[in-house]
Protein backbone atom coordinates (compact mmCIF):
# COMPACT_ATOMS: atom_id res chain seq x y z
CA UNK A 1 0.00 0.00 0.00
CA UNK A 2 1.14 3.76 -0.69
CA UNK A 3 1.38 5.91 1.91
CA UNK A 4 0.65 9.86 1.35
CA UNK A 5 2.41 12.37 2.10
CA UNK A 6 1.92 13.67 5.61
CA UNK A 7 -0.36 17.17 4.70
CA UNK A 8 0.85 20.80 5.69
CA UNK A 9 -0.35 22.18 9.18
CA UNK A 10 -1.70 25.21 7.61
CA UNK A 11 -3.74 25.42 4.36
CA UNK A 12 -2.99 27.45 1.60
CA UNK A 13 -5.03 30.43 0.91
CA UNK A 14 -6.00 31.51 -2.61
CA UNK A 15 -8.07 34.61 -4.38
CA UNK A 16 -11.44 35.36 -2.69
CA UNK A 17 -12.62 35.09 -6.12
CA UNK A 18 -13.23 33.55 -9.48
CA UNK A 19 -12.58 34.49 -12.79
CA UNK A 20 -15.71 35.05 -15.01
CA UNK A 21 -14.60 36.43 -18.03
CA UNK A 22 -10.93 36.73 -19.82
CA UNK A 23 -8.76 38.01 -22.23
CA UNK A 24 -6.69 36.48 -24.38
CA UNK A 25 -2.72 37.40 -24.08
CA UNK A 26 -0.45 36.99 -27.17
CA UNK A 27 3.69 36.68 -27.41
CA UNK A 28 5.31 37.99 -29.71
CA UNK A 29 8.91 36.52 -31.22
CA UNK A 30 11.80 37.45 -30.04
CA UNK A 31 12.55 39.35 -33.53
CA UNK A 32 9.43 40.86 -33.02
CA UNK A 33 10.10 41.88 -29.54
CA UNK A 34 13.99 43.49 -30.19
CA UNK A 35 12.48 45.47 -32.95
CA UNK A 36 8.93 47.27 -31.00
CA UNK A 37 11.53 47.93 -28.20
CA UNK A 38 13.73 49.56 -30.79
CA UNK A 39 10.70 51.25 -32.42
CA UNK A 40 9.45 52.32 -28.83
CA UNK A 41 13.24 54.28 -28.57
CA UNK A 42 13.55 51.71 -25.74
CA UNK A 43 10.80 53.36 -23.50
CA UNK A 44 8.19 50.62 -22.54
CA UNK A 45 5.38 53.74 -22.31
CA UNK A 46 6.14 53.92 -26.28
CA UNK A 47 5.69 50.37 -26.66
CA UNK A 48 2.11 49.22 -28.03
CA UNK A 49 0.22 47.20 -25.42
CA UNK A 50 -0.95 44.49 -28.10
CA UNK A 51 2.99 43.78 -28.17
CA UNK A 52 3.08 43.23 -24.53
CA UNK A 53 2.94 40.38 -22.90
CA UNK A 54 2.43 40.41 -19.19
CA UNK A 55 1.55 43.82 -18.77
CA UNK A 56 3.66 45.15 -15.58
CA UNK A 57 4.02 48.95 -16.60
CA UNK A 58 1.51 50.14 -14.04
CA UNK A 59 -1.10 48.83 -11.58
CA UNK A 60 -2.83 52.26 -12.52
CA UNK A 61 -6.13 51.83 -14.18
CA UNK A 62 -5.03 48.03 -14.97
CA UNK A 63 -8.00 46.57 -12.38
CA UNK A 64 -10.03 43.66 -13.10
CA UNK A 65 -13.27 45.35 -12.04
CA UNK A 66 -15.80 42.66 -9.84
CA UNK A 67 -19.65 41.85 -11.01
CA UNK A 68 -21.02 44.15 -8.63
CA UNK A 69 -18.66 47.07 -10.08
CA UNK A 70 -20.06 45.91 -13.50
CA UNK A 71 -23.69 45.61 -12.16
CA UNK A 72 -23.03 49.41 -11.14
CA UNK A 73 -21.77 50.12 -14.50
CA UNK A 74 -25.44 50.10 -15.38
CA UNK A 75 -26.82 52.32 -13.01
CA UNK A 76 -24.84 55.07 -14.63
CA UNK A 77 -26.48 58.62 -13.58
CA UNK A 78 -25.44 60.54 -16.77
CA UNK A 79 -26.92 63.55 -15.26
CA UNK A 80 -24.38 66.82 -15.43
CA UNK A 81 -25.66 67.94 -12.34
CA UNK A 82 -25.89 66.00 -9.20
CA UNK A 83 -25.61 62.56 -10.00
CA UNK A 84 -27.11 59.92 -7.74
CA UNK A 85 -23.68 58.41 -8.38
CA UNK A 86 -21.58 61.23 -6.90
CA UNK A 87 -23.69 60.81 -3.94
CA UNK A 88 -22.94 57.10 -3.53
CA UNK A 89 -19.27 57.89 -4.33
CA UNK A 90 -19.45 60.56 -1.12
CA UNK A 91 -21.22 58.35 0.94
CA UNK A 92 -18.47 55.91 0.52
CA UNK A 93 -15.40 58.10 0.83
CA UNK A 94 -16.84 59.71 3.74
CA UNK A 95 -17.59 56.08 5.81
CA UNK A 96 -14.30 54.71 4.68
CA UNK A 97 -11.74 58.03 4.71
CA UNK A 98 -13.38 59.68 7.01
CA UNK A 99 -13.35 63.57 5.33
CA UNK A 100 -16.20 65.52 5.16
CA UNK A 101 -15.96 67.16 1.57
CA UNK A 102 -15.46 65.32 -1.49
CA UNK A 103 -15.14 66.49 -5.07
CA UNK A 104 -14.39 63.69 -7.73
CA UNK A 105 -11.53 64.37 -10.42
CA UNK A 106 -10.51 62.88 -13.68
CA UNK A 107 -7.60 61.30 -11.77
CA UNK A 108 -5.22 61.49 -9.02
CA UNK A 109 -2.81 64.71 -11.10
CA UNK A 110 -6.64 66.24 -11.35
CA UNK A 111 -6.75 66.73 -7.38
CA UNK A 112 -3.05 67.42 -7.24
CA UNK A 113 -3.56 69.92 -9.28
CA UNK A 114 -6.50 71.92 -7.65
CA UNK A 115 -4.99 71.44 -4.82
CA UNK A 116 -1.32 72.55 -5.26
CA UNK A 117 -3.24 75.79 -6.68
CA UNK A 118 -5.72 76.30 -4.03
CA UNK A 119 -3.18 76.03 -0.82
CA UNK A 120 0.85 76.89 -2.79
CA UNK A 121 1.98 80.45 -3.42
CA UNK A 122 5.15 80.98 -4.69
CA UNK A 123 8.26 81.04 -2.21
CA UNK A 124 6.28 78.01 -0.39
CA UNK A 125 8.44 74.84 0.73
CA UNK A 126 5.98 71.47 0.40
CA UNK A 127 7.95 68.47 2.50
CA UNK A 128 6.89 65.14 1.33
CA UNK A 129 7.93 61.66 2.05
CA UNK A 130 9.98 61.45 -0.81
CA UNK A 131 8.90 62.97 -4.12
CA UNK A 132 6.27 61.38 -6.64
CA UNK A 133 6.05 62.66 -10.29
CA UNK A 134 3.05 64.41 -10.92
CA UNK A 135 2.82 65.41 -7.08
CA UNK A 136 5.89 67.34 -6.87
CA UNK A 137 5.12 68.66 -10.84
CA UNK A 138 2.24 70.17 -9.54
CA UNK A 139 3.76 71.93 -6.58
CA UNK A 140 6.57 73.33 -8.64
CA UNK A 141 3.89 74.29 -11.31
CA UNK A 142 1.93 76.32 -8.43
CA UNK A 143 5.51 78.24 -7.19
CA UNK A 144 6.77 75.38 -4.26
CA UNK A 145 9.49 73.55 -3.85
CA UNK A 146 9.65 70.21 -2.45
CA UNK A 147 11.47 69.15 -0.40
CA UNK A 148 12.59 65.80 0.74
CA UNK A 149 11.44 64.52 4.37
CA UNK A 150 11.35 60.85 4.18
CA UNK A 151 13.66 58.87 6.66
CA UNK A 152 17.07 58.04 5.05
CA UNK A 153 16.70 54.57 5.26
CA UNK A 154 13.94 54.75 2.51
CA UNK A 155 17.06 55.62 0.33
CA UNK A 156 19.03 51.83 1.00
CA UNK A 157 17.37 49.40 -1.07
CA UNK A 158 18.62 46.68 0.93
CA UNK A 159 17.78 47.68 4.39
CA UNK A 160 15.11 45.33 5.81
CA UNK A 161 12.75 47.59 8.30
CA UNK A 162 9.07 47.40 8.35
CA UNK A 163 8.16 51.22 7.53
CA UNK A 164 10.54 53.00 5.33
CA UNK A 165 7.81 55.25 4.08
CA UNK A 166 7.97 57.13 7.19
CA UNK A 167 8.43 60.72 7.75
CA UNK A 168 11.62 62.01 8.98
CA UNK A 169 10.46 64.01 11.95
CA UNK A 170 13.77 65.64 13.19
CA UNK A 171 14.35 66.48 9.32
CA UNK A 172 10.91 68.02 9.24
CA UNK A 173 11.41 70.10 12.14
CA UNK A 174 14.27 71.46 11.09
CA UNK A 175 12.50 72.82 7.55
CA UNK A 176 10.00 74.40 9.80
CA UNK A 177 12.74 76.26 11.91
CA UNK A 178 14.90 77.01 8.49
CA UNK A 179 11.83 78.77 6.76
CA UNK A 180 9.23 79.51 9.17
CA UNK A 181 5.26 77.75 9.30
CA UNK A 182 3.82 80.27 7.25
CA UNK A 183 5.81 79.23 4.31
CA UNK A 184 5.01 75.62 4.86
CA UNK A 185 1.07 75.43 3.13
CA UNK A 186 1.01 71.82 4.36
CA UNK A 187 2.84 68.56 4.52
CA UNK A 188 2.26 66.41 1.66
CA UNK A 189 2.17 62.37 3.03
CA UNK A 190 2.29 59.76 1.07
CA UNK A 191 0.86 56.30 2.07
CA UNK A 192 2.67 54.31 1.08
CA UNK A 193 5.15 55.41 -0.75
CA UNK A 194 5.35 54.76 -4.62
CA UNK A 195 9.02 55.81 -5.25
CA UNK A 196 10.85 54.23 -2.03
CA UNK A 197 9.24 50.84 -3.35
CA UNK A 198 5.62 51.01 -2.03
CA UNK A 199 6.57 51.41 1.58
CA UNK A 200 4.25 51.93 4.31
CA UNK A 201 4.35 54.72 6.93
CA UNK A 202 3.53 53.95 10.52
CA UNK A 203 0.42 54.80 12.55
CA UNK A 204 3.04 56.07 15.22
CA UNK A 205 4.63 58.28 12.79
CA UNK A 206 1.30 59.22 11.01
CA UNK A 207 0.53 60.42 14.65
CA UNK A 208 3.89 62.26 14.99
CA UNK A 209 4.09 63.99 12.07
CA UNK A 210 0.40 65.09 12.99
CA UNK A 211 1.69 66.42 16.64
CA UNK A 212 4.67 68.33 15.63
CA UNK A 213 2.10 70.12 12.28
CA UNK A 214 -0.41 70.89 14.97
CA UNK A 215 2.00 72.90 17.23
CA UNK A 216 2.99 75.24 14.14
CA UNK A 217 -0.52 75.32 12.56
CA UNK A 218 0.33 73.39 9.37
CA UNK A 219 -2.19 71.11 7.79
CA UNK A 220 -1.07 67.47 6.24
CA UNK A 221 -2.93 66.50 3.08
CA UNK A 222 -2.12 62.54 2.25
CA UNK A 223 -1.35 61.13 -0.82
CA UNK A 224 -4.43 58.36 -0.40
CA UNK A 225 -3.19 56.53 -3.66
CA UNK A 226 -2.48 53.18 -1.96
CA UNK A 227 -3.80 54.16 1.86
CA UNK A 228 -5.66 50.72 2.00
CA UNK A 229 -2.51 48.92 1.13
CA UNK A 230 -0.59 51.06 3.70
CA UNK A 231 -3.69 49.80 6.31
CA UNK A 232 -2.60 46.49 5.45
CA UNK A 233 1.10 46.56 6.26
CA UNK A 234 0.08 48.81 9.65
CA UNK A 235 -2.13 45.76 10.08
CA UNK A 236 0.37 43.00 9.68
CA UNK A 237 3.48 45.04 11.29
CA UNK A 238 2.46 47.52 14.25
CA UNK A 239 2.22 46.58 17.57
CA UNK A 240 -1.70 46.87 18.78
CA UNK A 241 -3.07 46.87 14.76
CA UNK A 242 -3.35 42.91 14.32
CA UNK A 243 -7.10 42.62 15.99
CA UNK A 244 -8.17 45.65 13.97
CA UNK A 245 -9.58 45.66 10.46
CA UNK A 246 -8.36 47.20 7.02
CA UNK A 247 -11.07 49.35 7.32
CA UNK A 248 -10.70 50.46 10.88
CA UNK A 249 -6.74 51.24 10.78
CA UNK A 250 -7.54 52.94 7.03
CA UNK A 251 -10.43 55.39 9.12
CA UNK A 252 -7.97 56.27 11.61
CA UNK A 253 -5.24 56.91 9.67
CA UNK A 254 -6.93 59.14 7.64
CA UNK A 255 -7.84 60.90 11.08
CA UNK A 256 -4.62 62.14 11.01
CA UNK A 257 -4.75 64.27 8.07
CA UNK A 258 -7.01 67.12 6.75
CA UNK A 259 -7.61 66.18 3.25
CA UNK A 260 -6.32 63.69 0.65
CA UNK A 261 -6.00 63.57 -3.31
CA UNK A 262 -6.57 60.10 -4.66
CA UNK A 263 -5.98 58.43 -7.46
CA UNK A 264 -8.53 55.75 -7.48
CA UNK A 265 -7.31 54.12 -10.38
CA UNK A 266 -4.97 51.95 -7.86
CA UNK A 267 -6.62 50.99 -4.29
CA UNK A 268 -9.99 51.90 -5.92
CA UNK A 269 -10.55 48.98 -8.17
CA UNK A 270 -11.43 51.05 -11.33
CA UNK A 271 -10.21 51.59 -14.67
CA UNK A 272 -10.27 55.61 -14.17
CA UNK A 273 -11.49 58.43 -11.65
CA UNK A 274 -9.83 60.35 -8.54
CA UNK A 275 -10.71 62.24 -5.70
CA UNK A 276 -10.34 65.44 -3.44
CA UNK A 277 -11.21 65.25 -0.51
CA UNK A 278 -11.17 68.15 2.31
CA UNK A 279 -12.53 68.51 5.97
CA UNK A 280 -12.32 72.65 5.72
CA UNK A 281 -15.24 74.11 4.46
CA UNK A 282 -14.00 77.11 3.43
CA UNK A 283 -11.06 75.24 1.55
CA UNK A 284 -13.26 72.98 -0.03
CA UNK A 285 -15.73 76.00 -1.38
CA UNK A 286 -12.51 77.20 -3.21
CA UNK A 287 -11.35 73.83 -5.22
CA UNK A 288 -14.95 73.62 -5.76
CA UNK A 289 -14.89 76.75 -7.67
CA UNK A 290 -11.87 75.73 -9.47
CA UNK A 291 -13.01 72.25 -10.30
CA UNK A 292 -15.47 73.44 -12.63
CA UNK A 293 -12.32 75.05 -14.22
CA UNK A 294 -10.18 72.09 -14.80
CA UNK A 295 -12.09 69.31 -14.40
CA UNK A 296 -15.49 69.59 -14.71
CA UNK A 297 -18.43 69.81 -12.16
CA UNK A 298 -17.71 69.19 -8.60
CA UNK A 299 -20.57 66.62 -8.74
CA UNK A 300 -19.10 64.90 -11.53
CA UNK A 301 -15.15 66.39 -11.82
CA UNK A 302 -14.32 64.83 -15.30
CA UNK A 303 -15.85 60.98 -14.19
CA UNK A 304 -18.90 59.82 -16.24
CA UNK A 305 -21.97 58.37 -13.33
CA UNK A 306 -21.34 55.17 -14.33
CA UNK A 307 -17.59 55.26 -13.23
CA UNK A 308 -18.37 57.15 -10.35
CA UNK A 309 -20.39 54.09 -9.29
CA UNK A 310 -17.47 51.56 -9.72
CA UNK A 311 -15.10 53.39 -7.94
CA UNK A 312 -17.52 53.63 -4.56
CA UNK A 313 -18.32 49.95 -5.07
CA UNK A 314 -14.77 49.57 -5.04
CA UNK A 315 -13.45 51.34 -2.39
CA UNK A 316 -16.34 48.72 -0.73
CA UNK A 317 -14.31 46.06 -2.32
CA UNK A 318 -10.81 47.60 -1.32
CA UNK A 319 -11.22 47.92 2.54
CA UNK A 320 -12.17 43.77 2.67
CA UNK A 321 -9.11 42.00 4.80
CA UNK A 322 -9.43 39.17 2.36
CA UNK A 323 -8.98 41.13 -0.52
CA UNK A 324 -5.91 43.24 0.79
CA UNK A 325 -4.56 39.51 1.67
CA UNK A 326 -4.52 38.62 -1.59
CA UNK A 327 -3.42 41.48 -3.08
CA UNK A 328 -0.45 42.58 -1.07
CA UNK A 329 0.44 38.37 -1.00
CA UNK A 330 0.50 37.60 -4.67
CA UNK A 331 3.27 41.12 -4.70
CA UNK A 332 5.13 39.24 -1.63
CA UNK A 333 4.93 36.13 -3.64
CA UNK A 334 7.11 37.46 -6.93
CA UNK A 335 9.53 39.11 -4.96
CA UNK A 336 10.03 36.40 -2.42
CA UNK A 337 10.52 34.22 -5.16
CA UNK A 338 12.99 36.33 -6.89
CA UNK A 339 14.68 37.26 -3.62
CA UNK A 340 15.16 33.56 -3.00
CA UNK A 341 17.30 33.33 -6.01
CA UNK A 342 19.78 36.23 -5.50
CA UNK A 343 18.26 38.63 -7.64
CA UNK A 344 18.80 41.69 -6.26
CA UNK A 345 15.03 43.78 -5.32
CA UNK A 346 13.92 46.39 -3.42
CA UNK A 347 13.48 45.54 0.66
CA UNK A 348 10.99 44.78 2.37
CA UNK A 349 8.44 43.80 -0.70
CA UNK A 350 6.22 47.02 -1.26
CA UNK A 351 2.51 46.60 -1.63
CA UNK A 352 1.88 46.86 -5.24
CA UNK A 353 5.03 46.46 -7.21
CA UNK A 354 8.99 44.66 -7.01
CA UNK A 355 11.24 46.87 -7.50
CA UNK A 356 14.10 45.60 -9.03
CA UNK A 357 17.43 46.96 -8.09
CA UNK A 358 19.26 48.45 -11.48
CA UNK A 359 22.32 49.46 -9.79
CA UNK A 360 23.01 46.42 -8.28
CA UNK A 361 22.10 44.08 -11.48
CA UNK A 362 24.49 46.66 -13.94
CA UNK A 363 27.02 48.35 -11.61
CA UNK A 364 29.10 48.92 -14.65
CA UNK A 365 26.48 51.07 -16.31
CA UNK A 366 26.74 54.66 -14.84
CA UNK A 367 23.74 56.22 -13.92
CA UNK A 368 23.85 58.86 -16.59
CA UNK A 369 23.77 56.08 -18.96
CA UNK A 370 20.08 54.86 -17.69
CA UNK A 371 21.16 51.65 -15.81
CA UNK A 372 17.22 50.76 -14.90
CA UNK A 373 15.70 52.15 -18.70
CA UNK A 374 18.13 49.80 -20.16
CA UNK A 375 16.79 46.75 -17.69
CA UNK A 376 13.34 47.68 -18.21
CA UNK A 377 14.26 47.37 -22.06
CA UNK A 378 16.23 44.03 -21.49
CA UNK A 379 13.43 42.73 -19.44
CA UNK A 380 10.39 42.48 -22.64
CA UNK A 381 13.25 41.61 -24.72
CA UNK A 382 13.34 38.78 -23.09
CA UNK A 383 10.33 37.74 -22.73
CA UNK A 384 7.58 40.00 -23.77
CA UNK A 385 7.31 41.30 -19.66
CA UNK A 386 6.57 45.18 -19.53
CA UNK A 387 8.01 47.10 -16.31
CA UNK A 388 8.58 50.91 -16.04
CA UNK A 389 11.70 52.63 -15.10
CA UNK A 390 11.88 54.52 -11.37
CA UNK A 391 15.35 55.71 -11.55
CA UNK A 392 17.52 58.84 -13.03
CA UNK A 393 14.79 59.11 -16.39
CA UNK A 394 11.76 59.61 -13.52
CA UNK A 395 13.30 61.73 -11.12
CA UNK A 396 14.13 64.35 -14.30
CA UNK A 397 15.93 68.25 -13.66
CA UNK A 398 15.69 70.20 -10.95
CA UNK A 399 13.83 72.93 -11.85
CA UNK A 400 16.17 75.80 -10.92
CA UNK A 401 19.58 74.32 -12.04
CA UNK A 402 18.23 72.41 -14.74
CA UNK A 403 20.53 69.48 -13.50
CA UNK A 404 19.68 65.64 -13.63
CA UNK A 405 18.59 64.52 -10.49
CA UNK A 406 20.43 61.82 -9.11
CA UNK A 407 18.01 59.71 -7.26
CA UNK A 408 19.85 56.88 -5.07
CA UNK A 409 17.45 54.56 -5.65
CA UNK A 410 17.53 53.40 -9.26
CA UNK A 411 14.70 50.86 -10.24
CA UNK A 412 12.75 48.88 -12.45
CA UNK A 413 9.24 48.30 -11.31
CA UNK A 414 7.22 45.07 -11.65
CA UNK A 415 4.10 46.57 -10.92
CA UNK A 416 0.83 43.90 -10.28
CA UNK A 417 -2.46 44.70 -11.41
CA UNK A 418 -5.13 43.83 -8.84
CA UNK A 419 -7.15 41.03 -9.77
CA UNK A 420 -5.42 40.18 -13.22
CA UNK A 421 -2.99 37.92 -13.42
CA UNK A 422 -2.27 34.34 -11.78
CA UNK A 423 0.24 32.85 -9.71
CA UNK A 424 2.17 31.23 -12.88
CA UNK A 425 2.01 34.63 -14.59
CA UNK A 426 4.31 35.81 -11.81
CA UNK A 427 6.23 32.18 -12.44
CA UNK A 428 6.36 33.10 -15.90
CA UNK A 429 7.78 36.99 -14.54
CA UNK A 430 10.35 35.63 -11.99
CA UNK A 431 11.75 33.42 -14.68
CA UNK A 432 12.29 36.16 -16.76
CA UNK A 433 13.70 38.61 -13.82
CA UNK A 434 16.00 35.29 -13.17
CA UNK A 435 17.12 35.44 -17.37
CA UNK A 436 18.18 38.83 -17.79
CA UNK A 437 19.70 38.91 -14.23
CA UNK A 438 21.97 35.79 -15.49
CA UNK A 439 22.97 37.98 -18.79
CA UNK A 440 23.55 41.06 -16.93
CA UNK A 441 27.31 41.21 -17.37
CA UNK A 442 26.84 41.80 -21.22
CA UNK A 443 24.44 44.74 -20.89
CA UNK A 444 24.99 48.53 -22.14
CA UNK A 445 23.97 51.42 -21.45
CA UNK A 446 21.63 53.85 -23.34
CA UNK A 447 21.64 57.62 -24.65
CA UNK A 448 18.65 60.01 -24.18
CA UNK A 449 18.00 60.66 -28.13
CA UNK A 450 14.60 63.33 -26.61
CA UNK A 451 13.68 64.66 -23.68
CA UNK A 452 10.20 66.14 -23.26
CA UNK A 453 9.69 69.13 -21.25
CA UNK A 454 7.32 67.91 -18.62
CA UNK A 455 7.37 64.52 -16.68
CA UNK A 456 10.27 63.27 -19.03
CA UNK A 457 9.75 59.10 -18.12
CA UNK A 458 7.00 58.99 -20.35
CA UNK A 459 7.81 60.36 -23.33
CA UNK A 460 11.63 60.11 -23.74
CA UNK A 461 13.42 58.11 -26.50
CA UNK A 462 16.77 56.38 -26.39
CA UNK A 463 19.19 54.81 -28.38
CA UNK A 464 21.63 51.78 -27.37
CA UNK A 465 25.14 53.11 -26.55
N1 LIG B 1 0.28 59.71 -6.33
C1 LIG B 1 0.85 58.50 -6.41
C2 LIG B 1 1.54 57.94 -5.21
C3 LIG B 1 0.80 57.78 -7.60
O1 LIG B 1 1.37 56.59 -7.67
C4 LIG B 1 0.13 58.35 -8.73
C5 LIG B 1 0.11 57.66 -10.01
C6 LIG B 1 -0.44 59.62 -8.59
C7 LIG B 1 -0.36 60.26 -7.37
C8 LIG B 1 -1.12 60.30 -9.73
O2 LIG B 1 -2.34 59.70 -10.00
O3 LIG B 1 -2.05 58.73 -12.30
O4 LIG B 1 -4.31 59.03 -11.26
O5 LIG B 1 -3.03 60.99 -12.02
N2 LIG B 1 0.87 56.70 -10.26
C9 LIG B 1 0.88 55.89 -11.47
C10 LIG B 1 1.96 54.87 -11.35
C11 LIG B 1 0.90 56.67 -12.74
O6 LIG B 1 2.17 54.15 -12.34
O7 LIG B 1 2.59 54.76 -10.30
P1 LIG B 1 -2.96 59.62 -11.48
Amino acid sequence: MTTLKPRPATRSWAEPWKVKMVEPLHMLTADQRSRAIAEAGFNTFLLRSDDVYIDLLTDSGTNAMSDWQWAGMMLGDEAYAGSRNFYNLEAAIQKHYGYRFVTPTHQGRGAENILSQICIKPGDYVPGNMYFTTTRHHQEAAGGTFVDVVVPEAHDPRLELPFKGNVDLKALAALIEKVGAKKIPYVCVAATVNMAGGQPISMENMKAVRALTKQHGIRIFLDATRAVENAWFIKQREAGYAGKTVAEILLEFCSYSDGCTMSGKKDALVNIGGWLALNDQALYEEASSLVVVYEGLHTYGGMAGRDMEAMARGIVESVQDDHMRSRVGQVEYLGEKLHGWGVPVVRPIGGHAVYLDAKAFYPHIPQDQFPAQALAAALYEDSGVRAMERGIVSAGRDKVTGENHHPKLELVRLTIPRRVYTQAHMDVTAESVAAVWDERKKATGLEMVFEPKHLRFFQARFKRR
